[in-house]
């Protein structure tokens, strides 16, 4: 089978990271979150006091910063400007910023073109929200992963239970901002490509998902 370029968008907790790293495990593809690139400029801006709304700060952040994944013994890593930052995005606070930073212009005009260079060489699955529609409009093959809100809120909390205090009520607090947020923005709105195959994965297991996705590559690879 030719090597394909594949994007995997959808709302937060619809189960994207598990099910993309898993699709490009047993294609032996490579997978690129694309959150944690938004995440990584959310970071940097707070961590030099640039606030989400201030555009010429943004902007200068974005002239300066060195964004990359390496890979190495403990699996891909996000490097800025030569520091490990992979362990400190994750947190609530940099999770909400990065969906304040990613309705900026200037922030999605600097990620645009970084994407379209990692996506140049084929046989990579793109994880995030506007990877079919606006990154990579002519992907091989299009997904949308969705799942109802109560799932998705659930499917977070299970997930964040082992390191996190965070109540459930907090979690759907915050599933529902990010949903208002990443849909509602008039930059690249979360919402399916026209030509995207939708999976809705509320009462499907993970394996169950990447199967169907890879019925679907077959047939497509195939014509
Ligand atoms: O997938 P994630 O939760 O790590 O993404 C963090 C934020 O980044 C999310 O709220 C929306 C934004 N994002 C985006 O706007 N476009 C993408 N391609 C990926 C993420």
């Amino acid at each position: 089978m030719q090597f394909l370029l594949i994007t995997i968008d959808g709302p937060a907790g619809a189960g994207k990271t598990t099910v993309s790293r898993k699709l490009a495990q047993s294609l032996g593809y490579r997978y690129i979150d694309t959150g944690a690139l938004y995440r990584g400029v959310a970071f940097e801006a707070k961590l030099r006091g640039i606030r989400h709304d201030d555009d010429e700060g943004l902007e200068h952040l974005c002239r300066v910063l060195d964004i990359k994944f390496v890979s190495g013994k403990k699996g891909t890593r996000l490097i800025t400007n030569d520091s490990d930052i992979t362990d400190q995005i994750r947190t609530p606070e940099i999770t909400m910023l990065a969906s304040a930073v990613s309705a900026r212009s200037v922030v999605r005009k600097y990620l645009l073109g970084l994407q379209k260079d990692m996506g140049k060489e084929k046989g990579v699955v793109f994880e995030g929200r506007d990877m079919g529609t606006v990154v990579f409009p002519d992907a091989d093959v299009k997904f949308y992963l969705d799942a109802s809100c109560k799932t998705r809120i659930l499917r977070r909390y299970k997930e964040l239970l082992p390191k996190s205090s965070a109540t459930l009520e907090e979690i759907e607090r915050d599933i529902k901002n990010r949903d208002e947020n990443d849909s509602a923005r008039t930059l690249a709105p979360l919402k399916p490509a026209k030509d995207a195959i939708i999976i809705d994965s509320t009462v499907l297991s993970v394996k169950e998902v990447v199967e169907l996705m890879l019925t679907h590559i077959q047939k497509i690879a195939g014509r």
